[in-house]
């Protein structure tokens, strides 16, 4: 009977104190990047912090929508990576935490002014030109022309060689859109998507899908951010990547605490990390060409030379406000989608 009773006691210790561990010490990270980089963000943190962290990849809309459904009962802790417009939105719907890190004064201004804008709800990681790039040896295959413009895109031999994602998931389709509305006007620019509509051959759910289509060969052309086409051609894919003759959009790829964080220490404390330049260097381990936020952080030769290429001023104000990212999508989704092709 002793014996039992001791053994008993020595079994719910270990079930208490392994209980009382694990909810001290993990992190329920949601990352919005491409899924290698998550994962060694994830992996690299855990080796830094001993913090356990379960870490799920989605979209930059998909995300925010999860957030959204998930607020009265929060199961994310951090929200890393994708696009600045839904991290903008959440921080405008609530869905966030206010969060000052003693990091911040060894960030670009550009970061800075991302966090100024939202309240201190989100904050400015990485940023990158949207373009395209195309697959050379299907291009050649099919006697297309090379483009170099958005206009080009909408010739008619481009018919069912272009991909690019679906901006209700997706954050970098959701800027390409944004940002057609801003380089061309709202009418014209809805008046491009429709045209593009006809040549396009699959609305993703991942921003990246279409160039990494376009590498396998599978479809030619992939409007995606240009760092992740550069990924592709340094992974040895043949492809060519394209800064838009009239000029482009880019993102302010953000992070964000969620609102209600079960393990709001152990976010704080990520967040810390993921702004310094030791872990932004990681990025370099996979390819991922963004410029990080640190000042101090690595860059490569192989990325996108951001002086080069002609941006519009973005309005990330109005564009990750909560009723223009509703409208545009909603407009999309009525009057793009439905289109026969
Ligand atoms: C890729 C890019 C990131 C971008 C993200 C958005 O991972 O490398 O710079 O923030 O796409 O993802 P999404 O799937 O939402 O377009």
């Amino acid at each position: 009977m002793k014996r039992i009773v001791s053994l008993i006691g020595a079994l719910l210790f270990v079930t208490v104190s392994s209980i009382g561990a694990a909810s001290a010490d993990k992190l329920t990270y949601y990352c919005s990047a491409e899924e290698d980089w998550c994962q060694l963000m994830a992996r690299s943190f855990e080796d830094a912090t001993g913090i356990d962290v379960n870490m799920t990849r989605k979209s930059s809309g998909e995300t925010f929508a999860q957030i959204r459904a998930e607020s009265s009962n929060p199961k994310g802790d951090v929200w890393w990576g994708g696009t600045g417009d839904p991290h903008l939105q959440a921080a405008e719907e609530d869905l966030t935490e206010v969060y000052v890190s003693p990091m911040r004064d060894q960030l670009h201004p550009w970061a800075i002014s991302q966090a100024e804008s939202a309240d201190n709800k989100t904050i400015g990681i990485y940023s990158g030109a949207l373009g395209y790039g195309y697959n050379t040896d299907l291009l050649a295959a099919n006697n297309l022309p090379e483009p170099a413009c958005w206009k080009d895109l909408l010739k008619p031999e481009y018919k069912g060689h272009v991909q690019m994602a679906n901006p209700n998931s997706s954050g970098t389709a959701y800027t390409t859109l944004a940002s057609m509305v801003q380089l061309f006007g709202e009418d014209e620019g809805f008046e491009f998507m429709k045209a593009l509509h006809k040549n396009i051959n699959q609305y993703t759910k991942s921003g990246s899908a279409p160039i990494k289509a376009a590498g396998r060969g599978e479809s030619t052309i992939g409007i995606v951010f240009m760092h992740d086409a550069v990924k592709q051609a340094v992974n040895g894919f043949p492809i060519k990547v394209v800064a838009p003759c009239e000029g482009t959009g880019y993102e302010i790829g953000s992070m964000s605490i969620i609102k209600g964080a079960r393990n709001l220490e152990e976010a704080k404390k990520f967040y810390d990390w993921a702004l310094s330049a030791e872990a932004q260097n990681l990025a370099l381990q996979v390819n991922s060409f963004q410029i990080m936020s640190n000042v101090d952080a690595m860059s490569s030769d192989s990325a996108p030379d951001m002086s080069m290429i002609k941006l519009i001023d973005y309005d990330f104000l109005k564009y990750g406000s909560s009723a223009e990212r509703k409208r545009l999508l909603q407009k999309w989704d009525e009057e793009v989608s439905t289109l026969p092709q």
